[in-house]
């Protein structure tokens, strides 16, 4: 079994408190899709927590912003890219810093697990954004009303299972197209074979 977390930013309450949910669960694995870094005050005591915790994590675009460039930002999530790259500057322990620095720049923009779940043999993607593009498509519930061919051409590029975050709706978008929230699905949504899905994990 395995949890999957994203979109962080920088919320140490928040983390903590989902990483003892994990554990009083019994779950050993963790992989995060993204956005460890923006907009909350602990950028480095999440990255590092996710470092330690996680056994993968995706590039999100605030992550990407840090490291690189904020694209398409708004002022506010812009100035806390920033903020977070000058916080991560300041470390004056080398190997730290180093750590922190090498770990953001190997961020992967995807990655696929082939496993069975339950006994149903599943091909797992994992994105931050979109599986067209991965740090930074937002994929809305509308957009299964307002742009269907949209959906299309991301279903196009899902094999089976397509793990996603970023827009931090969860719920699950099938290939009709359609959307279901997880009070809709009673909290589950079972592994079928041959149906393809990309599940928002918020
Ligand atoms: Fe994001």
């Amino acid at each position: 079994m395995f949890a999957i977390i994203s979109d962080i930013h920088s919320n140490l309450e928040a983390l903590t408190t989902v990483l003892a949910d994990i554990e009083k669960r019994g779950i050993k694995t963790i992989y995060c899709l993204g956005d460890v870094l923006g907009y909350a005050a602990n950028p480095i005591e999440c990255l590092d927590l996710v470092i330690d915790k996680t056994e993968i994590c995706l590039m999100g675009n605030h992550d990407y912003a840090a490291l690189y460039e904020p694209t398409n930002f708004n002022q506010g999530a812009e100035s806390a890219a920033y903020w977070a790259r000058k916080v991560l500057e300041q470390e004056t322990d080398h190997e730290k810093s180093d750590k922190r620095w090498r770990y953001l720049g190997q961020q992967k923009m995807r990655w696929t697990l082939e496993t069975k779940l339950k006994n149903v043999k599943a091909t797992l993607d994992f994105v931050h954004a979109s599986p067209r593009r991965p740090i930074n498509e937002y994929v809305f519930p509308d957009d299964v009303y307002t742009t269907t061919g949209k959906m299309n051409a991301l279903f196009e590029r899902v094999k089976h299972i397509c793990f996603v975050g970023h827009t931090h709706l969860p719920g699950v978008f099938l290939e009709d197209p359609d959307f279901y929230t997880p009070d809709e699905l009673g909290g589950k949504y079972p592994i079928i074979p041959d149906e393809k899905a990309i599940i928002n994990v918020g």
